[in-house]
């Protein structure tokens, strides 16, 4: 069957689908980058009282959201399912029950509607959440990463991951660095837990940081060997909670005060010097690749990217070191169903599909190493 999609849309014209953590996403993207839809219901509500993500929960109320949310998303993109080319979801990496409910409901809708199917890497698709753009007319998508010459580097920064790649192409990435702990959302979560902030943490450090000394406290910032490109977030963690909350009494589960003893001043100076720390641990390692790899473009993606002080950071690197920096717009920062959509039409016109053994993964193909994706 031909499928003609209404003439102002670009093609290939994609539904994708995002369950990979606690956020329920679903966006209409054509021709790569042009946006038509982009819903996020985000579950913070629910998972805020427990201080993080719960699992169980997380993947029950995917199953609540996902339809309404598909249905928004072509609502709003103002196409049909016999429009689209194709279906594409986020199958790896993530919490396992919460890919499950997007694997299956992509597959469902593929096979029902006689629909290509593209299963997609979320941390890869960060990276080409750069690219994206809300559609505002005709004017034609640059087609992502496949224009770009030479490798460039990219920086992951979210709540499950910190990674440094080099970006061959679009579907041709090379690990060259990763966090050996925590990542650095997972760090900004767990500072805002040491400083009585809400949940999720990132957002409100980011707010108070705003008001604080960034130089009140001396935390340490992670460098490693001298010639790695890899990440270390628990020792700046461990050194805020001592700061803040003293020492471990007995088998360390007790401390001798908690955050809830800080005034509103000495609060937003550990938010900002907490801040300083972990932005300059990444911007430290993008310095040293960009000094070891000819390149001279950075793709950034991840809910950290939405940081403030990272932005203005790589805005100084950009012009001190003479290179692009590439950032999404901060609607495509965090977790989105826009980037699922806009990195699979790569896959689409390099004829890479998916068949319907397409299972959900925890882990990614672009741990280690230079991988196809
Ligand atoms: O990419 P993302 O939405 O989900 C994962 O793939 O993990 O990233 C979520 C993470 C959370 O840890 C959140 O606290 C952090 O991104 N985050 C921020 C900011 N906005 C979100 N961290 C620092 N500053 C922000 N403005
Ligand atoms: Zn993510």
């Amino acid at each position: 069957m031909t499928r003609t999609p209404p003439a102002r849309h670009a093609r290939p014209l994609i539904l994708g689908f995002e369950t990979s953590c606690d956020e329920t996403a679903a966006a209409v993207v054509g021709g790569g980058t042009h946006v038509y839809s982009n819903v996020v219901a985000t579950q913070h509500d629910l998972h805020r009282r427990y201080g993080g993500v719960v699992p169980e929960i997380a993947s029950r109320a995917h199953l609540e959201r996902i339809l309404p949310v598909v249905r928004e998303a072509m609502r709003e993109a103002g196409v049909t399912f016999d429009d689209l080319d194709a279906v594409a979801v986020a199958h790896r990496p993530g919490l396992i029950g919460s890919l499950l409910v997007g694997t299956s409901a992509a597959k469902a809708l593929a096979w029902s509607r006689g629909l290509r199917l593209i299963g997609v890497d979320h941390i890869v698709a960060h990276l080409h959440a750069c690219y994206l753009r809300p559609d505002r007319g005709t004017e034609p998508g640059d087609g992502g990463t496949t224009r770009q010459p030479k490798a460039a580097l990219g920086l992951v920064v979210s709540g499950g991951h910190t990674s440094l790649f080099l970006v061959h192409g679009p579907l041709d990435v090379e690990v060259i660095g990763r966090t050996i702990d925590d990542a650095v959302g997972e760090a900004f979560d767990k500072a805002a837990v040491i400083l009585g902030l809400g949940y999720p943490g990132g957002p409100a450090v980011d707010r108070l940081a705003a008001e604080g000394d960034e130089h009140a406290h001396d935390l340490p910032v992670s460098r490693l060997g001298p010639d790695s490109f890899d990440f270390s977030f628990s020792g700046l963690k461990t050194a805020l909670l001592y700061k803040v909350c003293g020492q471990p009494l007995g088998a360390g589960k007790q401390f001798e005060r908690d955050g809830s003893a800080l005034s509103d001043r000495e609060r937003a100076d550990f938010a900002a010097s907490f801040q300083r720390a972990a932005v300059k641990a990444l911007i430290v390692k993008v310095n040293r690749a960009l000094d070891r790899f000819d390149t001279d473009t950075l793709l950034v993606g991840g809910g950290v990217s939405a940081n403030s002080r990272l932005r203005d950071e790589l805005d100084a690197l950009a012009r001190a070191r003479d290179i692009t920096v590439r950032l999404p717009a901060p609607e495509y920062c965090l977790d989105n169903a826009a980037m699922i959509a806009g990195l699979a039409s790569t896959r689409y016109r390099a004829g890479l599909f998916d068949d319907w053994t397409l299972s959900a993964s925890t882990r990614s193909d672009v741990a280690t190493g230079r991988v196809a994706v």
